[in-house]
């Protein structure tokens, strides 16, 4: 087994990402809620349940540096993390030489090297690299892998004995090379006694007149060092190893994550349908038995319980619970909600910002929920909004009921209170502060601005009047005109 102290690792997160064209840096940039970065750290993050738990991670930072590390220190991480200030970015080796000069190295340190823009790295990969270098006792050992389309990636070349030979840069290779379909992943794991004592020779001799990491291989064979190939031969390399470097690439990413997690769900028991319109974030949890509808998002901490229908054309995003045996179409529920048992949400309610559902509630058609907290039973089946309400069990709240929190002079929002058994008639306007006693009824067409005292009915209508066969009379001195 390995020394498990003595690994540590470096995150190449110095680039601008010019091909986005984007004010954002790249590792910045969104896929499913989490950033490119974080999402690599977050592979890293699962090294730590196995041999290979990293001690260390170095983030090479640059363009906007500042903005990088403060995202990445707002979150937790279970190894230390040092940024290093990569200013000029002159390449991938120029960035390693930077971490070179603050590196705190242990004897026997094994170095895991990563770009910070391949989130789609699987754990089984990195470990597999972290092996092969450890059972080969390899100085250097490159990732490589075999790629269909090799675009623009770097490409491994091989001696006639299959041994390692160079990596070379697709912007340097001739057409010859750039024929070759084995690629430079930028995984690496080295040695970091031996990377180190070769780093300083690295120089800008090529097309982009950048230092390159690559060159790091062949200066460490031609000192006599031990470089190896860790070849990865696995069905989805072509998406474990995608780099983002346009936005075409940045789709790709997302898609890769999204077609992960719904082959891990359908494999733990849970239908969707249309996948391919489907978009679901890693962190997602669905119990067994819950049905995924077409175009359906779910992104963010989002717990699914058993026995639920989600979507068609639904979007759960943020910290969303919903427990066993929910419907939940053609809505939004969004930021903080927490859903109860046997509900049935929608078509087309909006439920969002801190808001609790208890069980066996009917929220319906077009119906605005915010800020809320709604009891067991309970129903606002049509055309409602409630919004900062604490709303009892067993209340109707009838078409077009409208919670009127909001006072727009003072810019100030009001609590409602509506107890247990209420039945607001349809359209009742209430207007916030009140308080709704337990049992006590709203006529429907009523504007509330008092409270209402338990068991009582309220009435804030005008009275109906009639004036008796007006219509006839208008008719008849019509027809006297003519
Ligand atoms: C790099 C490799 C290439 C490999 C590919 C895999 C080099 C020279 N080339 O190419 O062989 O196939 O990755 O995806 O290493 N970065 C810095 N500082 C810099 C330049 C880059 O931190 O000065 C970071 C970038 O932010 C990025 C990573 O290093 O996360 C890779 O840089 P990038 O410019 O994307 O290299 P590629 O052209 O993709
Ligand atoms: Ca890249």
């Amino acid at each position: 087994m390995p020394a498990a102290k003595n690994y540590q690792a470096i995150i190449l997160a110095g680039g601008k990402g010019t091909r986005l064209k984007s004010n954002l840096p790249k590792v910045l940039h969104d896929i499913l809620g989490k950033s490119v970065l974080q999402r690599c750290l977050e592979t890293l993050t699962q090294l730590s349940t196995t041999a290979f738990s990293m001690q260390k991670v170095y983030i090479v930072v640059g363009y906007q540096a500042e903005v990088v590390q403060k995202a990445i220190e707002a979150l937790t991480w279970p190894f230390e993390i040092e940024f290093v200030i990569q200013e000029p970015q002159l390449g991938t080796g120029h960035a390693v030489q930077q971490v070179a000069k603050v590196f705190d190295a242990t004897p026997n340190t094994q170095l895991l090297i990563t770009c910070g823009d391949t989130p789609c790295i699987p754990l089984e990969l990195f470990k597999h690299c972290l092996e092969v270098h450890d059972q080969e006792k390899l100085d250097l050992t490159v990732a490589s892998c075999k790629l269909d389309n090799p675009g623009d990636y770097g490409r491994v070349l091989f001696d006639t004995h299959n041994n390692f030979e160079a990596i070379v840069e697709a912007k340097d290779a001739s057409e010859e090379i750039k024929k070759i379909k084995w690629i430079n992943t930028g995984i690496y794991v080295a040695n970091w006694e031996k990377l180190n004592s070769v780093l300083g020779q690295l120089t800008a001799n090529n097309a982009q007149k950048e230092y390159y990491l690559t060159d790091v291989a062949l200066l460490l064979k031609k000192a006599g060092h031990n470089v190896g190939v860790c070849k990865i031969e696995s069905a989805d390399n072509e998406a474990s190893v995608l780099g983002i470097n346009s936005r075409a690439d940045l789709s790709r990413a997302i898609d890769i994550f999204s077609h992960r997690k719904i082959k891990a769900l359908m494999q733990d028991g849970i239908t969707i349908i249309k996948p391919e319109t489907v978009t679901i974030a890693p962190e997602v949890t669905i119990d067994a038995d819950s049905t995924i509808y077409p175009n359906t998002y779910l992104v963010g901490n989002i717990q699914i319980g058993s026995n639920c229908h989600i979507g068609p054309n639904t979007t759960l995003q943020g910290e969303i619970i919903i427990g066993k045996n929910c419907t939940v179409g053609h809505s939004y529920l969004q930021n903080t909600v927490t859903i109860g048992d046997k509900n049935s949400i929608g078509p087309f309610a909006h439920i969002r910002d801190n808001t609790t559902v208890g069980s066996q509630c009917r929220i319906g058609n077009f119906v605005e929920i915010k800020q809320s907290k709604i009891g067991n039973n309970t129903n606002a089946a049509h055309l409602s909004y409630l919004g900062d309400a604490t709303i009892g069990h067993d209340v109707n709240m009838g078409a077009g009921s409208i919670i009127a929190n909001y006072d727009p002079i003072r810019d100030q929002k009001h609590e409602t209170m509506i107890e247990n058994n209420v039945k607001v008639g349809c359209n009742s306007t209430l207007i916030a502060p009140v308080t709704i006693g337990e049992s006590a009824c709203i006529a429907a067409g009523s504007t509330i601005t008092k409270n209402v005292s338990t068991h009582d009915l309220a009435i804030a209508r005008s009275h109906q009047s009639v004036i008796p066969k007006w219509v006839k009379k208008k008719q008849l001195e019509k027809a006297k005109l003519h």
